[in-house]
């Protein structure tokens, strides 16, 4: 995935270039911030693990969306091209950590998690300031 996220980074960068635009800085994702707050304290080395691979996957799932919405509505023909590749690797990843979750633990317990962290994303998305700089 690495080699991956170099060949995407340097996707980003020439897309910006060719459009004579600069990459911002680094700002803490408040999305991120809050589905970490959702880990239950004092959990097993497991359970950490378990919700590290399941909280992956829904970062990956949301940007995928994201990707897919920017794909379908865009008119650029160039861009849409651009997000379309982006939105392929994301559903790739999310299955990925899904996938990983299932390699290692039992497929309901995955599952049970996996609605947690649903029901948690659901009590606070609404509360999210909407902006428009940020895709992953
Ligand atoms: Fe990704």
């Amino acid at each position: 995935m690495t080699e991956e996220w170099g060949g995407h980074f340097r996707m980003v960068i020439a897309m910006l270039k060719k459009r004579g635009l600069e990459l911002g800085l680094q700002r803490q994702d408040e999305y991120v911030k809050k589905l970490v707050k959702g880990k239950k304290k004092g959990q097993s080395r497991d359970g950490y693990f378990l919700d590290q691979l399941l909280i992956c996957a829904m970062i990956e799932a949301r940007s995928c969306e994201r990707f897919k919405t920017l794909w379908q509505n865009l008119d650029d023909e160039e861009l849409q091209e651009f997000y379309y590749k982006f939105m392929v690797a994301e559903a790739s990843h999310y299955k990925l950590f899904l996938q990983l979750a299932k390699t290692h633990f039992p497929e309901d317990e995955v599952m049970e998690r996996w609605n947690y962290w649903l029901d948690y994303e659901a009590s606070f998305i609404g509360d999210l300031e909407v902006r428009g700089d940020r895709l992953h």
